[in-house]
Formats: structure tokens, C-alpha cells, sequence
């Protein structure tokens, strides 16, 4: 990694030390002696055992390190200081020093080279051939779903899922703050009114309470998010929906995998959508799918999807549409994607509960959270950042993590902030997709992670914290 280490000079003041450790980088400094020489490393971890151990902060830097030249204490994930022939510190190396650790990239290691050549060595290079087909086939078995269509992208999925259920012009629909703005655009090109509703604090997902105070008579459907792979609280919009006659659209372009109570986010509403950009668990490099619980529906969307043209009378169309078609190409490399789906889902899994013991120890970190019922597929590992118990905010967190070869995202922004959207959030409040999306991060979250490099993603947070907590009790003991 190009990151070069923080130097502290073993005769140096503690207190200074610290000091410049909670200033920057990543929490760890080289301890080096006169000539230059690393004799050690500190972290705030190491100086608040040396004060509990009764150190103090005017001694110096030297007595508190560790001495092991080559590492920090902190064991498993912990960041190496490497040094020249002479023992001069000149690079941190991570576990993943070779590369910057993605948000989020494929894993594209199975059979997607083989299908991908077959559909070139056969010409199917459109729209046309078999593996749009043995995609959809797949996906449906996947989902529990026996009407897939397939298409161009999640948001063409989300636009026929809408128009596929007859929702357009005076139709209002339901849909939270805090999402990816597909979700608004898509009721917006559909002719329909979007109604922009406050989250739910504990599950980030749109709060049905917030949904019951938003419904009118010109309610048609809701569309929950199921956010960063959460499911929403199905149960309770189901409710909703059934009482007032409402359909339910649920974006799961980020949840596949995702299951509430055994059942497939995506399958429990009228309508459900994936998103399969190169970034999802499930990649076909641009694609998506809608599924519907109705074969008309499924229909209606196949045609809209194909500029709205009658299948059995070529160049005769019926309605206006779209050319919103997956082509063999991508198919192919998403039937060579679902054919690892379980492989990559149990990963899913397996990262978070790695992030979940790693950032146990990281104060005012807080991941979200597991509910009852609810498997979240985690697309995304996200945290929440409590800037009073860290004593960082969260921008200067993410800020520290890229100088450490971490790569992060921000929360979405509230729709209602955003000028093409804010006509649309009447003049309702919206203070805990406000709050989440002030405060909260995605940490590097592809299946293709290894679990030194989560651990390292973790210790470097911990690290940091703890750094700025040591020097929090340090000015407050002054
Ligand atoms: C919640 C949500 N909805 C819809 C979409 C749109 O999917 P696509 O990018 O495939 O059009 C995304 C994309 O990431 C998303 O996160």
C-alpha cells in the first residue's frame, strides 16, 4: 500500500505521540530511534494499556510501544510496517497490499468465460437465444418465482413491475427516503405520483407507520426497499395493503437472497425487482428482473419489455413500450453467476458475522441490525457511526479508511433533500433517514473479500477509535 507509516520518535512525549496518532492516518505509528530505525509500534490500544498498567503520558513514546518491530499488537487483520534494509520504516503493508480493497467487485470465476464463448462461437449475441431463457428459469427456481422476466436493468425491471400492474397517471405510490433514486424515478416514469415516506430507525426500511399516515384515496401501491439486502417489514405493509386494496412492489434490487420468514424478498409482494450491475451479489454486468406473483402481469411486461409488440404478430404493437431486453450475452454470464448463487449467499453471510465479532470492539460502530425472522443477504455491510462515542464523524472516518486502501460508500442521500424529488415529500418529516444517512457508511462488502482483509478493515476502525478515545481520556485527565 502507498501509505507511509506514521513516525514517532521513541524519545518523543507520549502525550505527543498520541496526539499525532488520533490526527492521522489509520491509528498505528513506527516507533524509531535516533538513526531512524523502527524499534516498535504504537496504537491507542498499546498506550491505554500502558496508562491502565499506571504509564503516563509525559514518558516517553518508547515505553509504551510494542516491540515487535514488525507489527502492532492488536493480532489478526492488524496492518505490518515495512522496513528498508537498514530498518527504516517505508510502507503499512494490509493483507491485501497488493490491491485497495473494493466496495464491492464480481467474482467472476465459474462458468461465465465457457457460456459467454458459446454464445459468440453461435452467434446469439442478442436478446435472442437460450440463456435469457435458462436465466430466467434459474432465477425463478432461486426466488420460488414462476414468472420472471427478465431485462435490461433493475430500474427497466422497477418501470415494468409498475406498468405491469396497471399503476400510471393519478396513481399515488409509496416509497421511503432513504434509497437509491431508481425507486422514485421509476413511479415518475410511470406517470404516477411518488408519496416519499420516513424510514423505520431499527430496520432502515420504510416505517409502515409512516406509510399508514401517508395513505389517500389516490393510494395505489407501496413500494418497499429492502436496503443494502434488510427485508422490509413485509408483514405489517402486507396488512396495510390487503385492508386499503393496495399492490405491493417491492425493489429488491439489492436483496437477493434476502428472506423474510422463509420467503424470498421480491416473492412476497404483487411484483418484485433485481438489480444485477456488476456491483450486486448476482452480476450479469448490467441487468435486472421483475418477477410477479400473476401470469397476465407477467405478460403485459414480457410485450413492454419488447416495444409493446403482440408476440404472435411480429411488427404489430398493441400498446407503446420499451426495448428493455437482457441480451444472450449477459444472460449467459449470470447462468454462470446463479450457478454459484448458494456459494455466494452463505459468503454473504459469513462476512457479516466476521464484521459483526470484528467491530464488537469498535465503540460507537453499529452494524445493522439482525431482526427476528428477517435473513438479510448483506449486499452491503453498512454502519451506523455515533460521532459523540467515537469522537469522529462519519465523513472522517471514511476519509481515514481510504488513506488506508479502504474503499467506502456513503448512506444514500433523503430523497426529500433532492431538488427533482422534494415536490413530492409533502410536508412530512423524515428525521431517521436524515439521521441514517448523515451518519452511516458501507464498508467493502464483495463475496471475492478475504477474511484478512475484513479483519483488517476492522482493525484498522478499531484502531482509529481507539486512538481518539485514548487522547479523549488523556485531555481529560490533563
Ligand atoms: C434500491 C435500488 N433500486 C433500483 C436500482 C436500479 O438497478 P440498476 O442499477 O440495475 O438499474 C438499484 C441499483 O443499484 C438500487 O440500489
Amino acid at each position: 500500500m502507498p501509505l507511509s507509516p506514521l513516525l514517532v520518535r521513541d524519545a518523543d512525549r507520549l502525550a505527543d505521540a498520541l496526539a499525532a496518532l488520533d490526527r492521522d492516518g489509520p491509528g498505528i505509528a513506527a516507533v524509531v530511534d535516533g538513526a531512524g530505525r523502527m524499534v516498535g509500534t504504537l496504537s491507542g490500544g498499546c498506550i491505554r494499556a500502558f496508562l491502565t498498567r499506571g504509564g503516563r503520558l509525559d514518558q516517553p513514546a518508547g515505553a509504551a510501544m510494542s516491540a515487535d518491530g514488525s507489527s502492532a499488537p492488536a493480532g489478526a487483520g492488524d496492518a505490518r510496517i515495512e522496513v528498508d534494509g537498514a530498518g527504516r520504516p517505508v510502507a503499512i503493508a494490509s493483507p491485501a497490499s497488493a490491491r485497495r480493497i473494493p466496495i464491492a467487485e464480481p467474482v467472476l470465476g465459474g462458468n461465465e468465460l465457457r457460456y459467454v464463448t458459446e454464445c459468440v462461437q453461435t452467434n446469439w449475441i442478442s436478446s435472442q437465444g437460450s440463456f435469457v431463457r435458462r436465466f430466467e428459469d434459474m432465477l425463478g427456481e432461486l426466488v420460488g418465482s414462476q414468472h420472471v422476466v427478465s431485462c435490461s436493468n433493475g430500474t427497466a425491471a422497477l418501470h415494468l413491475a409498475l406498468l405491469g400492474l396497471g399503476i400510471g397517471p393519478g396513481d399515488e405510490v409509496i416509497v421511503p427516503d432513504l434509497t437509491f433514486a431508481a425507486s422514485i424515478n421509476t413511479i415518475i416514469h410511470a406517470g404516477a405520483t411518488p408519496v416519499i415516506v420516513d424510514v423505520d430507525r431499527a430496520s432502515w426500511n420504510i416505517s409502515p407507520a409512516a406509510v399508514e399516515a401517508a395513505l389517500t384515496p389516490r393510494t395505489r401501491a407501496i413500494m418497499p426497499v429492502h436496503l443494502y439486502g434488510q427485508p422490509a417489514d413485509m408483514d405489517a405493509l402486507q396488512a396495510i395493503a390487503a385492508r386499503r386494496g393496495l399492490r405491493l412492489v417491492e425493489d429488491a434490487a439489492e436483496a437477493i437472497g434476502a428472506a423474510l420468514h422463509g420467503r424470498a424478498c421480491g416473492t412476497i409482494g404483487d411484483a418484485g425487482t433485481f438489480s444485477f450491475f456488476s456491483n450486486k451479489v448476482i452480476t450479469t454486468g448490467e441487468g435486472g428482473a421483475v418477477v410477479f406473483r400473476e401470469a397476465e402481469a407477467a405478460q403485459r411486461a414480457r410485450r413492454l419489455r419488447d416495444h409493446g409488440m403482440n408476440p404472435a404478430k411480429r411488427y404489430w404493437h398493441d400498446e407503446v413500450g420499451y426495448n428493455y431486453r437482457l441480451t444472450n450475452l449477459q444472460a449467459a454470464i449470470g447462468c454462470a453467476q446463479l450457478e454459484q448463487a448458494p456459494k455466494f449467499l452463505a459468503r454473504k453471510q459469513e462476512i457479516a458475522a466476521r464484521y459483526r465479532a470484528g467491530l464488537a470492539r469498535a465503540t460507537g460502530i453499529e452494524m445493522a441490525a439482525e431482526i427476528p425472522g428477517h435473513r438479510n443477504s448483506y449486499w452491503m455491510v453498512s454502519v451506523i457511526v455515533d460521532a459523540a462515542a467515537t469522537g469522529l464523524e462519519r465523513d472522517e472516518i471514511m476519509r481515514r479508511l481510504g488513506e488506508a486502501g479502504i474503499d467506502t460508500r456513503p448512506l444514500f442521500y433523503p430523497l426529500h433533500e433532492m431538488a427533482p424529488y422534494r415536490p413530492h415529500a409533502g410536508n412530512r418529516d423524515f428525521p431517521a433517514t436524515t439521521g441514517l444517512s448523515r451518519q452511516g457508511f458501507s464498508l467493502p462488502s464483495g463475496v471475492g473479500l478475504t477474511d484478512p482483509e475484513i479483519d483488517y478493515v476492522c482493525a484498522t476502525l478499531v484502531r482509529m477509535i481507539e486512538a481518539r478515545g485514548a487522547a479523549r481520556a488523556a485531555a481529560a485527565a490533563r
